[in-house]
């Protein structure tokens, strides 16, 4: 039984698997539903966070410890969480973020090799809000990077390749931890194809929930 009268989706994947244009997809279809919708991202979607995110994302950072960011998507992640999410959540929104505590679990967790500690410093500012539902939109790293392509890449983006495998990686293991809540959409195929596969799951959860 869902805690809260609303529902609260998550998109994950790697760089370049479009999740921005199957979230607008998703936000589209569910306002012609009738749903109140709020689409947000990570990290970002209030102004501290956004703050929060320029420093993270920002090239020159080279040095930053991956302590401190991991704490620092935990920090923008507990503002969204009290000042977005949990509020839309009991008024009975359907909320849609552009990843969330698995990206963390992934990148840092994973990427980085802080394992177990980065969920235990992102437990306190999340709570119980954690997705009812996450599309995971797989694509192979190597395509995801030829997507991106030579837009000037952020400071994660950045990262070699090596690091790419192990987030992928990690999002394998966290799937297949978590199959019930985590949905594996292939990237690659038709967007409308890719919506519809994601629009029935989605609708699936929300009557269900
Ligand atoms: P963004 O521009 O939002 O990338 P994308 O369009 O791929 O979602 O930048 C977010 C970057 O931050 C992305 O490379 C993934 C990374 N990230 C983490 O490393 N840890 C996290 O907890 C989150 C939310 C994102």
């Amino acid at each position: 039984m869902n805690k809260f009268k609303g529902h609260f989706i998550t998109f994950e994947g790697g760089d370049g698997a479009g999740k921005s244009t199957q979230i607008r997809i998703l936000q589209e279809r569910l306002t012609d539903r009738g749903y109140e919708v709020i689409a947000t991202r990570e990290p970002g979607g209030t102004q501290i966070s956004e703050n929060i995110r320029e420093i993270l994302l920002d090239p020159e950072n080279t040095d930053m410890d991956p302590m401190t960011e991991t704490m620092l998507y935990a920090a923008a992640r507990a503002q969204l969480v009290s000042e977005v999410i949990r509020p839309a959540l009991e008024r009975g929104a359907v909320v849609i973020c552009d990843r969330f505590v698995d990206s963390s679990i992934a990148y840092q967790g994973h990427g980085r090799g802080l394992g177990d500690a980065v969920s235990q410093i992102n437990a306190h500012g999340i709570g119980d809000c954690m997705p009812d539902l996450t599309i995971y939109l797989h694509l192979d790293p190597g395509i995801g990077s030829q997507r991106i392509g030579d837009r000037e890449k952020d400071r994660i983006e950045q990262e070699d390749h090596e690091f790419h495998l192990r987030v992928s990686e990690g999002f394998r293991r966290q799937v297949e931890s978590d199959p019930g809540r985590i949905f594996v959409v292939d990237a690659v195929g038709s967007i409308q194809e890719i919506a519809d596969r994601i629009e029935e799951k989605v609708m699936e959860i929300i009557h269900e929930v």
